[in-house]
């Protein structure tokens, strides 16, 4: 058995047939609803989940056939088993075309019916996980075209075959993270883990614990030994995100950790070596960084030794269509709605758009284009309704996207609205990001009629 207990729906209009098996499913642990007819068993199906449906064929009123026909009309997925007396090869046939997963022949076993119920189940398990597995999975495609990529792609591909340190820079949202894991997969390393720590996410004080773990008692609240990232990172990959945003304090321990390729617990007694390649990311301009005196130059050697530099999708328009259409693809199946693609058109308005959150916004805006409109192919003016939020839609849609000055608070307002979301609508670190007085963003995004509390609510 599965274990579990499932909701089943039994539908045939012969009394004798119905008690009996309600009985036996109940008796195995499982939930039965009995329907005699299929107008009052569609009811059912409207307002209960059921995890399967067992149906007659023939049956007065609507047979077994158009509540088929029906659930597929109503876009339900339900499995149906259909169970006949006048077993027809010809009916099994359109059953199974129509979508029933098993037929059975009238008079029916009880070990057979529930067998039949735990195959089902379990199939229907195997295919959501593999569903699961396979979004996950294209979650982390990077997609590309054009030349300049294909020249970025074979820098990667090098890389990653080599056990350099690698540096990746790059605006918000133009796969930073996406890259760092295909150079792990590509390298002689990849059946070891990936293993990722945002140093802009955790606070300074719990960072070198976080990276290098603790020793019992190493400080108040250590209940127990704590194993470190880099540890958990041994023959794989220590992904550092958000490296710019390391504290000071926190980048001289890192500096003695890859010049000497040993860690030391906190509140431990000696130092152990370490084998786990460093891969670093930051949207920040690193020189910049380390020239204001934030950043300590000797780390910056250490880390910085090949710098991939991905470009923002402002200087990669040319591949827009390639992107749009790919995430429109993705968000379609994922969602069982029906492929669409875009118009030259709404191409063309796409790459007009500055995409200050770069590939991410773009995914978000296809997303949003896709549940906002219904025609067959994307139009130019579906794309303006989709981008409201950026100030370029509204009463500018249609033809022109407005004034410079339109477009430099639009551009702004994306800019604002992709940093928040970055940070989490942290407005210290948002302002620190941007090099803005706190006070001076609050009156920034008023300017722009951003309201960070309801933001802040719908991230
Ligand atoms: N080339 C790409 N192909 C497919 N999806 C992409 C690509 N680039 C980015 N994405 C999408 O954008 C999202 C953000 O990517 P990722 O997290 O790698 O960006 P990032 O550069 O690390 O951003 P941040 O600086 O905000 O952390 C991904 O979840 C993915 O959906
Ligand atoms: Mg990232």
């Amino acid at each position: 058995m599965t274990g579990a207990k499932s909701r089943l729906l039994l539908i045939d209009d012969d009394s004798n047939t119905l008690a009996p098996l309600a009985r036996a499913f109940r008796l195995a642990g499982h939930e039965a609803t009995v329907c005699d007819n299929v107008a009052r068993a569609l009811e059912q199906i409207r307002t209960t989940q059921f995890d399967l449906i067992f149906s007659d064929v023939v049956m007065p009123g609507k047979d077994g056939i158009s509540l088929l026909e029906d659930l597929k009309t109503a876009g339900i997925t339900t499995p149906v088993v259909m169970i006949s007396g006048q077993a027809n090869v010809e009916i099994a046939v359109r059953a199974t075309k129509l979508g029933a997963v098993d037929f059975l022949e009238k008079p029916l076993s009880t070990d057979k019916l529930l067998l039949t119920v735990e195959n089902v189940l379990r199939l229907r398990q195997l295919e959501n996980e593999n569903l699961d597995l396979r979004r996950r999975l294209g979650r982390h495609e990077f997609i590309w075209s054009g030349t300049p990529m294909e020249q970025l792609m074979a820098q990667i591909d090098r890389v990653a075959a080599s056990e350099s340190r690698v540096a990746i820079q790059g605006e918000t949202g133009t796969g930073k993270e996406l890259v760092a894991r295909m150079i792990h997969h590509r390298s002689a390393r990849r059946d070891g883990p990936f293993v990722s720590l945002n140093c802009a996410a955790v606070p300074a004080e719990l960072i070198e614990s976080e990276l290098f773990g603790h020793e019992k008692g190493a400080f108040t609240g250590a209940m127990g030994r704590h194993i470190g990232k880099f540890e958990q990172a041994a023959r794989g990959t220590m992904f550092l995100d958000e490296i710019g945003d390391m504290p000071l304090a926190m980048q001289a321990k890192l500096l003695r950790v890859l010049e000497e390729g040993e860690i030391e617990r906190v509140g431990g007694e000696r130092a152990f070596p370490v084998d786990a390649r460093v891969v670093v990311a930051t949207h920040r301009n690193l020189e910049e960084l380390v020239r204001q005196g934030t950043f300590r130059a000797d780390l910056f050697h250490r880390i910085y030794v090949v710098p991939i530099l991905l470009p923002s999708l402002r200087e990669r328009a040319e591949e827009i269509s390639t992107l749009a259409n790919y995430f429109a693809a993705q968000v379609a199946s994922q969602n069982g709605w029906k492929e669409r693609k875009f118009s030259p058109e709404a191409i063309d308005t796409l790459t007009r758009y500055p995409w200050p959150g770069n590939v991410r916004e773009l995914r978000n805006v296809v997303e949003r284009v896709l549940l906002l409109s219904g025609n067959d192919a994307i139009t130019a003016d579906d794309v303006h309704k989709a981008l409201p939020a950026l100030g370029v839609g509204g009463d500018a849609a249609g033809s022109s996207m407005g004034t410079l000055t339109e477009r430099l608070e639009a551009f702004e307002k994306g800019l604002l609205l992709a940093e928040l979301r970055h940070h989490h609508h942290h407005m210290t670190n948002v302002a620190r990001a941007l090099g803005l007085e706190r006070s001076h963003l609050y009156k920034k995004c008023q300017q722009l009629g951003i309201d960070v509390r309801s933001e802040r609510k719908s991230e």
